[in-house]
């Protein structure tokens, strides 16, 4: 589903005297099929775009199209685009209301002509692809741990495979396994259906691994989108882009500072980059070995 921002601003609280802007003219369009993370430190905007995209707030000023549907009040189609989008909470708790997980999970299938027996089928396996078995199908998914919480919610969006997946810190409270688990499912869901993705997250590595694409917010502004190969030249070649990269909380972890090293030194690099820090040792063995030691 492409997504387009025109020159869209969000004031929270309009015509009160807690009236908070929270965009400011943000301009860009994303081609279906892409995966974009949207980063930036706290307050820059990120959830209000999320937000924006899946048809939850509108804008104050401005226009947004998702797949060619203008999210506007009273807009008949808005109905029919919220099905096909998959929105995951910054906090899962905004989202779980049913007094089961089963229940939950199975909410967004409603409406959809499924039998009793294929819905069952489906929580379940959409329960399974993020680590929970079918012990939980009868718990209160509000006493359940944050983790856990957080893998009902996900759930609860990937059971009805939406064409957009819109997801807010999807990894945050989880331990470094549960992360990785859900990285490396998300990864291989991209691979197989290739829907589009917002994925914000405030970890360049989690960006990388996962999209091809950025979008940077500072204050409310979108002060720098592209490829992840052209974030790769600006951090590196544009010293007072690096600066607002880093004071926009795109902080690089150890294994970036090498493959940063290592692409300063040969730019044809660029085109390849490796995505976490196994790909960069093998690219490392692939790319930098001199010839001899490769054909020993
Ligand atoms: N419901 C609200 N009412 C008033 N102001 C709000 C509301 N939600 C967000 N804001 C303000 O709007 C700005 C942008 O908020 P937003 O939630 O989009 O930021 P964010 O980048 O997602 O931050 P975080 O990383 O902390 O989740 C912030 O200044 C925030 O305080
Ligand atoms: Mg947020």
């Amino acid at each position: 589903m492409e997504i387009v921002f025109d020159a869209v601003s969000y004031v929270y609280g309009q015509g009160t005297p807690f009236a908070k802007q929270a965009l400011s003219r943000v301009s860009f369009s994303l081609p279906s099929g892409s995966a974009a993370a949207i980063m930036g430190v706290t307050g820059s905007g990120k959830s209000t775009i999320g937000q924006l995209a899946a048809g939850l707030l509108f804008p104050t000023e401005g226009r947004v199209m998702v797949d060619g549907v203008e999210i506007k009040r009273k807009n008949p189609h808005l109905t029919g685009l919220r099905r096909r989008i998959g929105y995951a909470f910054q906090f899962p708790e905004h989202q779980l209301f049913e007094e089961t997980v089963r229940k939950e999970v199975a909410f967004a299938l409603k409406g959809r002509g499924l039998s009793p027996e294929e819905e069952e089928e489906r929580v379940i396996r959409a329960l399974r692809s993020f680590g929970l078995d079918e012990s939980y199908l009868a718990r209160a998914p509000l006493f359940l741990s944050g983790g856990e919480k957080r893998r009902v919610a996900l759930a609860s969006i990937f059971v009805t495979e939406p064409e957009l997946l819109i997801l807010d810190e999807a990894t945050a409270g989880l331990d470094p396994l549960g992360r990785e688990a859900i990285l490396t499912h998300l990864a291989h869901w991209y691979e197989e259906r290739k829907p589009t993705v917002l994925y914000i997250t405030h970890d360049l590595d989690e960006a990388l691994f996962l999209t091809d694409t950025l979008f940077v917010m500072a204050g409310g502004s979108l002060i720098w989108h592209g490829k992840v190969s052209d974030f790769f030249s600006a951090y590196l070649f544009e010293s007072r882009m690096r600066h607002r990269f880093e004071d926009a909380g795109l902080l690089p972890t150890p294994w970036l500072e090498v493959l940063m090293t290592l692409v300063d030194c040969d730019r044809r690099a660029l085109e390849r980059l490796p995505r976490n820090e196994d790909e960069l040792a093998r690219w490392i063995d692939r790319h930098w070995k001199p010839r001899e030691v490769r054909d020993r």
